[in-house]
């Protein structure tokens, strides 16, 4: 499925490590191997530095920095619990172990995050926390600051900075990856030769037409990997935020998980509560979506007015809302789940590694294991602030391949694992057999793409529609033929993803976390505590 237009070669120097993506994950691995190793790196990325996910993250970074009253076994045992089962507790042990000192040299680097008046951090609480442990920058404008502070780390350190420029495919030479295949600002294929490339390409939220995630995030790291036969796993598990403010703007603007830790409520479209506002996000979720199917409306209310200060506490927050004609001291907020975070991605041990040599994962693009079946929150920019720099780490170290640890041990020693066991689905896009009630329009866009995905892969799936969702996606993609420029890549990219998606979540005939079949509504430990693995 490669461009087949020659590649030219780019005047770069020699590179230890390409990097592909500059959210946090990329920077956070790009500046520790420039920084700490003195390794030649590149960073790669479609748009500007600071595009991506990470610039949008309002709630903060979860880490306990404070451990009166709370402790890393707490916020390991929140995540297990978010998890549903699935998650690999060593990869979390890593991550809440890991998490406070990467957090400090954040700050040691010159992010700021909010304090006290006497200069303690400002600790908040989110949905899924036993306790307030989630650091935050300008109130609700965490990642903002967390990628401001990394790209001026980043312009110091970096070999070379390639903007505006677009991979496409991985190049595999003697079972090892040797670098990507991408399109320059200038519309030319180039091959970019690195002897250790990094995907950190971020999630995949512009699968669907509601979704909290910016127009780059296409899952196209992911799509790469599948192409390649990289294991890729979880992918069944999108994440859709509960409190998304219900408007026709694309993405939806987020109101932060931490107004609920801070006392805001959620009520139906009579004024009722109906669910604990403070449980993990995949619960919540549900609800809203049940509750809406039940009263017939696209919407519920957050409701905000009792919460004091609101335009100090939340002043990014306040300023989206007044430009939306809302008024949170008065107005009850129109809310509805929103596509938000992909919990699966390529495989890979607890240092990165991925199951082609030479090839390595981290953040949104990965599965680490450490999210399982649905992420706590505000566990995720720190999983980029984790398992990024843990990739050099092996890197410096020599390891060349994949190891048996973390959720790797699903595709390197499926039956060894106690805990969650493995599934293997075949690893590109073919059809499903099986009847089908719905065809393709013939009409591929990417807006047609999300419709239809929103509609029969969302929040409340069946066999029925996500047979219809796995068909059309390929019928799509068939249509849009061999891409040739950045968005055709990224329609391409959504169908790769969009079928892999649909196919696994089929296959899991039950009720998990962030994914919920209306057709079978319970968790089904006999046969699904397992990782779906694409291969
Ligand atoms: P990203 O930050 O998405 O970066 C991916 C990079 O890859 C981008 O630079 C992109 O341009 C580049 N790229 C993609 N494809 C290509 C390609 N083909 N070629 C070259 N470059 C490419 N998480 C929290 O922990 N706390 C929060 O408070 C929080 N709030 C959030 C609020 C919102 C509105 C959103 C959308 C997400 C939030 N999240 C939060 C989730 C979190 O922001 C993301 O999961 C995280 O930032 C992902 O980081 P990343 O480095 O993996 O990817
Ligand atoms: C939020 O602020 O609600 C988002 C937190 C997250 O996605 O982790």
């Amino acid at each position: 499925m490669s461009n087949p237009a020659p590649a030219a070669r780019p005047a770069v120097p020699p590179l230890d490590l390409l990097v592909i993506g500059s959210g946090v994950a990329g920077l956070s691995a790009a500046v520790r191997a420039a920084e700490v190793h003195g390794l030649q790196v590149g960073v790669l990325t479609k748009g500007e530095l600071e595009q991506g996910s990470t610039r949008w993250a309002q709630g903060g970074v979860a880490a306990v920095l404070d451990t009166d009253p709370d402790s890393t076994d707490l916020h390991l045992a929140d995540t297990l619990a978010a998890g549903s089962g699935l998650c690999d507790r060593e990869a979390v042990r890593v991550l809440v172990e890991e998490g406070p000192a990467r957090v400090n040299e954040l700050i040691a680097m010159g992010a700021v995050f909010d304090r006290d008046p006497d200069g303690r951090l400002q600790l908040a609480r989110e949905g899924g926390h036993s306790l307030a442990r989630v650091v935050h920058a300008g109130g609700a404008a965490t990642g903002a600051e967390v990628e401001r502070a990394l790209v001026v780390a980043v312009r110091d350190t970096a070999a070379a900075l390639l903007e505006r420029w677009f991979a496409f495919d991985l190049i595999v030479r003697e079972g090892r990856c040797a670098g990507v295949r991408a399109l320059a600002p200038t519309g030319e294929v180039v091959e970019v030769a690195a002897r250790n490339v990094l995907l950190a390409t971020g999630g995949a939220g512009q699968l669907f037409s509601v979704t909290t995630n910016p127009a780059e995030v296409t899952g196209d790291g992911i799509a790469m990997a599948l192409r390649a036969g990289v294991a890729v796993a979880d992918l069944e598990f999108m994440q859709f935020h509960p409190t998304a403010l219900h408007s026709s703007a694309m993405p939806r603007p987020l109101l932060t998980e931490a107004l609920r830790g801070h006392g805001a409520l959620i009520r139906d479209i009579r004024g009722e509560r109906f669910v604990d506002e403070l449980q993990p996000r995949d619960v919540v979720s549900r609800a809203i979506t049940t509750q809406m199917l039940a009263d017939g409306t696209d919407h519920v209310w957050l409701d905000a007015t009792g919460l004091e200060q609101f335009g100090d506490r939340f002043p990014t927050i306040a300023a989206a809302l007044a430009d939306a004609g809302l008024d949170p001291a008065t107005d009850l907020l129109p809310i509805a789940p929103a596509a938000h975070y992909l919990s699966g991605g390529a495989v890979t041990d607890l240092r990165g590694a991925t199951s082609l040599p030479g090839l390595w994962a981290a953040g949104e693009t990965s599965c680490t294991g450490v999210h399982g079946a649905n992420r706590l929150a505000s566990n995720s920019l720190l999983e980029g602030m984790v398992f990024g720099p843990r990739v050099i780490e092996a890197i410096a170290d020599g390891s060349e391949g994949p190891e048996p640890t973390g959720a790797m041990r699903a595709v390197l020693e499926p039956d060894a694992d106690d805990e969650v066991a493995a599934i293997t689905l075949p690893p590109g896009p073919r059809p499903v057999p099986g009847p089908l009630s719905a065809r393709s329009s013939r009409s591929a866009s990417r807006h047609a793409q999300q419709l239809m995905f929103t509609e029969k892969a969302g929040v409340l799936r069946t066999a029925e529609s996500l047979r219809a969702a796995h068909a059309i996606s390929f019928a799509h993609r068939e249509e849009i033929g061999p891409p040739t420029t950045p968005e055709a890549w990224e329609l391409a990219n959504l169908c790769d993803v969009g079928c892999a998606l649909a196919l696994a979540a089929l296959v899991r005939e039950e009720s998990r976390g962030a994914h919920t079949r209306a057709d079978f509504p319970d968790r089904d430990d006999t046969r699904f505590r397992a990782r779906l693995v694409h291969r």
